[in-house]
């Protein structure tokens, strides 16, 4: 397996990636089993936008995940599961078994009608037969569409409309914590909003009650009693859909990024083994939820195609204790653990007592990623996690990237707490100002894009690629970009300063306002709502929403508190707003657009320069609210 092992080694590969890109792509391809190799490597123009890998390949990722390893790996483990409850058995499934749950399942899916290029809805708890499904479906070239199980009824159906999916799998439900959650309740409502579903494919995990409908629902163990385990992998084009993820844009619809099977397949693999320089024999663990990209890309599918023994979590990092991450790192020697900021600046807040009782000698390479991570984290991840003896890779990337865009290789990369560093080989970022001329040079300061192409990219929103132009490719003509500030230091570094868009980061996870201000106002005494985000300790941002109530209520506690079991009854527990202000009036233009800029500084506590309010529709609302401001 090749890596670069020097920092020298990476400047050359960097230069060689930039002025050979199908040359150095195709060498990172050459090692994975193609029923035929492509015919050329790139075709591409980002006006339409139109990017294409490998063109006329012919290959099954799976082939790549899970046959290949068979012979030199089938007895190594491929997936350990950690239960939410520290006492119930832990499962490690190698790779041979791993293998044949695929096939069976992949069978299972066709005996229930699924074909190529069909899409398939994944609503599961982090259990291994989440990865089974969705390798199930890449093995028989359906789509799969893993929505997070943390998503409510109404985000879910809204991610199935959008899809068109036929089938959902799904589990009776999940434990989180010292709570359970009915997973499968949640379905059913969706599914009265889904025609296009004629399937469910229910795994029993939780023992609970449910209702299995009649001629829609099957349970996962009947199923399986029926199929032998041996599967053909389908045959898929390079350029095929292997996956669309729902990731929220500026408008309340959720954009279906739609990723391609082998340009995804060559991303994944060289940033996996690269970033996180894995060696074989490693134990590495990312926390991620399979419902979110780093989940798919780092939990799944890279360790897999490199493989590596991955590790999978069900619970939560508070429970029993604050201490259950490094409980986990320590009962099942991990050698690669990567987290989100998030995670760490709340386990920092609990107390070095849940760190102290353990070992986390294992360790070898820390990672982070989601969002923007603090110096304060960083140290407190270094000295207390890494022992100062683990070198930290911030690895900066998005679900439309697939895969790691910049950051820093473990070891090998001198790292600056806060900078994602480098840009990988294969990856050329450029920053823009606002009117879309590139800086050149240090010590800069711009928007992020990227100038060219790399195989793992986004090729379309699904069932709707004026939206991919739209959001990506239209700001800046020739540019792919991000919707993050980026600066480059005096020393050609990389930092990440944040979005610069409708989006918010909480905890990580991208929400759009527009998202959450439609669950808002499901209530009925809502009659509109405006959401911003504004710097939380904890959760880097917190969301802000301001309401408009239409029958005046007098009990406003009750009021708040109804607010947030709307939102978390339409969309989720993770778009439950942390403040929440009752205005009488928004501040809005002559043609009615709101003025978020205004809601955003006072939601910052920041009232100085609100700038020009003389625009508005009726200025008089802002000194309400600043009255009101919490
Ligand atoms: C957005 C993408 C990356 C996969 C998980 C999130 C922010 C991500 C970093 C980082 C600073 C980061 C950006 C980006 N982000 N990683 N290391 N440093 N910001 O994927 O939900 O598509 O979010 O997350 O704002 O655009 P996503």
């Amino acid at each position: 397996m090749k890596q670069i092992t020097s920092f020298e080694q990476y400047q050359q590969e960097y230069k060689r990636s930039i002025e050979t890109p199908e040359a150095f792509w195709s060498e990172q391809a050459e090692e994975f089993m193609w029923y035929k190799k492509w015919d050329s490597v790139l075709d591409w123009n980002f006006d339409e936008p139109n990017v294409k890998w490998f063109i006329g390949g012919k290959l099954n990722i799976t082939e790549n995940c899970l046959d290949r390893h068979l012979i030199q790996k089938g007895d190594q483990v491929a997936i350990v599961w950690e239960p939410n409850h520290p006492d119930a058995e832990t499962r490690k499934i190698t790779y041979k078994e791993l293998h044949a749950e695929v096939c069976r399942f992949a069978n299972v899916l066709k005996r229930n009608g699924a074909k190529k290029g069909d899409r398939i809805c994944i609503y599961m708890p982090m259990i291994p037969e989440l990865a089974i499904a969705v390798l199930a479906c890449a093995r028989i070239g359906a789509i799969h569409s893993v929505v997070f199980g943390g998503f409510s009824f109404k985000s879910l159906a809204d991610r199935i409309q959008d899809a068109d999916c036929a089938i959902v799998i799904t589990a009776d439900g999940v434990f989180r914590g010292t709570k359970d959650i009915q997973l499968k309740a949640i379905v059913d409502e969706a599914l009265e909003t889904c025609p296009s579903v004629k399937r469910t494919i229910v795994f029993k995990h939780i023992h609970s009650d449910i209702v299995m409908k009649k001629d829609r629902d099957v349970w996962w163990h009947d199923e399986i009693q029926f199929v032998s385990s041996d599967c053909k992998p389908e045959v898929m084009d390079s350029e095929d859909p292997l996956f669309i993820l729902y990731t929220s844009g500026s408008t309340g619809k959720p954009k279906g990024v739609v990723h391609s099977t082998a340009g995804y397949m060559v991303s994944v693999d060289y940033t996996f083994r690269n970033v996180f320089q894995y060696k074989d024999g490693d134990i590495y663990w990312c926390t991620a939820d399979v419902g979110w990209i780093t989940g798919h890309s780092y939990l799944v599918y890279g360790p897999l195609l490199a493989g590596a023994t991955t590790l999978m979590f069900e619970g939560i990092p508070t429970f029993p204790d604050a201490g259950r991450f490094w409980q986990v790192i320590d009962k099942h020697k991990v050698n690669i653990f990567y987290t989100a900021p998030t995670a760490i600046r709340s386990l920092e807040a609990m107390g070095l007592q849940y760190v102290k009782p353990y070992k986390l000698n294992s360790l070898k390479v820390l990672g982070t990623v989601g969002e923007p991570i603090n110096e304060e984290a960083w140290h407190w991840y270094n000295e207390n996690i890494g022992k100062k003896n683990c070198p930290i890779v911030d690895t900066y990337w998005q679900t439309e990237t697939a895969a790691i865009m910049i950051s820093p290789l473990a070891g090998i990369t001198e790292t600056k707490p806060g900078f994602a560093t480098f840009p990988l080989p294969g990856i050329q970022p450029a920053l823009l100002d606002e009117k879309g001329a590139e800086l050149s040079g240090n010590n800069v300061e711009g928007r992020l894009c990227y100038k060219f192409p790399w195989p793992g990219m986004i090729r379309t929103t699904y069932g709707n690629h004026e939206r991919c132009k739209e959001a990506y490719f239209a700001t800046y003509k020739g540019y792919y970009f991000t919707g993050d500030g980026c600066k480059r230091d005096e020393d050609g570094y990389y930092r990440i300063t944040g979005r610069v868009d409708d989006v918010i980061k909480v905890s990580g996870h991208l929400l759009g306002t527009a998202e959450v201000e439609n669950a808002i106002n499901e209530h009925p005494d809502i009659v509109e709502s405006a959401v911003v985000g504004f710097p939380h300790d904890i959760k880097g941002w917190g969301i802000y929403a301001f309401v408009i109530c239409e029958n005046e209520r007098k009990d406003v506690d009750s009021l708040k508190r109804e607010i947030i079991q709307t939102v978390t009854k339409y969309m989720g527990a993770i778009a439950k707003p942390d403040k929440i202000q009752i205005v009488k009036g928004l501040p809005k233009t002559r043609s009615g657009k709101i003025m978020r800029r205004i809601l955003r500084k006072i939601a910052e506590n920041d009232f100085s320069n609100l700038g020009d309010t003389s625009t508005l529709l009726d200025p008089s609302v802002v000194e309400d609210i600043k009255a009101g401001a919490q």
